[in-house]
């Protein structure tokens, strides 16, 4: 078993710990103003995002003290009489055995429930009253319901590392694991995990566990992930849902190139709609889209736009009456897509070539590509000089000339 790199490799130190210098200085010199006396705010309330080290402050903070530290999280937290059990030990400085001690009530957004009026009533009587030092965490401390206690607490805001902070500690780990790691698969991950550590390090150890090098290659591909997620929630919804009004939003919602989207729903409608009826009914509406399609190309006339939309989207998804539902079907990548994209660059040039032999030979610019291109090409590969003057005759461009001659440029 492997441990999880965020316990193994959590900081052990309040110098280990990357980003919210500010707040990290605040937080200490409140906790250390208990050496001389109790302070006006007996208890410090941590809050910001998760994953940004509000918890491991406090334990590496109780580490650098060599304070006791007492956790207690949103089990401990039921009721009134829950949070009463443990408030004693709130109530003395010292341990037993001479040391200070410090409390930490982690989580408490995690209060739930009709009791949660009286857990916090019980936590803001802790506080007034606290003899030791008391931490309180939460993500939003202006939740109304920590109105009151608020006021007993000095707020320490922790704000999302930046990106920079957060390779820092990404770093760090990878020197712990041996691993040799480019800075923009790091850069990558800590941008991708929205500045949260706990996830930037929990995605780093699932991309790079017993990997001896991690580079951008390793991680690239998720961005493709994420494009092919949005993709398939629209087809899911398109291909399942009963409702044409939402089939019409989730496409809006997704910002997607309508070309493609047909491309993908045409591809898949026939195994996801088996019915005979329902497969006919969804093909009718897709030709139907398809002749707007069609139209804007010739009149680009955009406004018909909506016609396209509405009969790939609510069209598709209204005709399902009949198809019994089956089990998960996958979704497949439209094979035009890939292999029009693979072609784009080429069947552009070729039918530029065509244009410059249509001005010439007074055929069609598509007869010039399937009947002349051919041979000329042939030319090309054997006949330099002769090809020098085609070039000439039909004016054609040195890329023109060089991909004709079959080089790449
Ligand atoms: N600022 C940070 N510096 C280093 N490690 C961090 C930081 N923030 C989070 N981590 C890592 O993520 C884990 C969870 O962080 P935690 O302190 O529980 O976040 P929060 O309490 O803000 O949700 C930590 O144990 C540690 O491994
Ligand atoms: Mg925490």
């Amino acid at each position: 078993m492997h441990a999880a790199w965020i316990v193994k490799h959590k900081p052990q130190t309040l110098s280990e710990v990357v980003g919210n210098a500010e707040a990290i200085q605040k937080f200490t010199e409140w906790a250390r103003s208990w050496d001389k006396r109790i302070p006006k705010k007996r208890a410090a309330f941590l809050h910001g995002p998760p994953g940004v080290g509000k918890t491991v402050c406090v334990e590496a903070l109780a580490k650098d003290l060599q304070m006791e530290l007492v956790e207690k999280n949103a089990s401990d937290y039921r009721t009134a009489e829950a949070v009463q059990r443990f408030a004693g030990l709130a109530s003395q400085y010292g341990t037993l055995f001479g040391g200070s001690r410090l409390v930490l009530l982690d989580e408490l957004d995690g209060i739930t429930g009709t009791a949660d009026k009286g857990g916090v009533g019980a936590i803001t009587e802790i506080v007034k009253a606290a003899q030791c030092p008391v931490v309180l965490v939460a993500n939003n401390a202006y939740d109304p319901r920590f109105s009151t206690l608020r006021k007993y607490c000095l707020l320490v805001e922790f704000k999302k590392p930046t990106v920079r902070e957060v390779m820092k500690h990404l770093k760090k780990v990878c020197v712990g694991e041996e691993i040799n790691a480019d800075e923009e698969a790091l850069k990558f991950i800590a941008e991708k995990s929205g500045r949260d550590v706990r996830s930037a390090v929990n995605d780093l150890q699932a991309l790079a566990q017993g990997k001896k090098r991690f580079v951008y290659e390793d991680v690239a591909w998720l961005a493709e992930r994420d494009r092919k997620d949005v993709i398939f929630n629209v087809l899911r919804t398109i291909l399942y849902s009963k409702d044409s009004w939402e089939a019409k939003k989730a496409v809006d919602a997704a910002d997607m190139d309508t070309d493609m989207l047909f491309q993908w729903v045409y591809e898949n409608v026939p195994y996801h709609l088996t019915d005979p009826q329902d497969l006919a009914k969804a093909m009718d509406a897709l030709s139907l889209a398809d002749i707007y399609r069609r139209r804007i190309r010739s009149t680009q006339d955009w406004s018909l736009l909506r016609y396209v939309l509405d009969f790939m989207t609510a069209g598709v998804a209204m005709a399902r009456e009949r198809t019994k539902p089956s089990g998960w079907i996958p979704f497949r990548f439209p094979e035009k897509i890939q292999w029009m994209s693979r072609t784009k660059a080429e069947r552009e040039m070729q039918s530029a070539i065509g244009m410059k032999i249509r001005r010439k030979c007074h055929v069609s610019s598509v007869r010039a590509v399937k009947e002349f291109l051919p041979y000329i090409r042939i030319i090309f590969e054997n006949n330099p000089e002769m090809a020098a003057g085609i070039a000439r005759w039909l004016d054609l461009d040195e890329t023109m000339v060089n991909y004709l001659a079959g080089r790449k440029g």
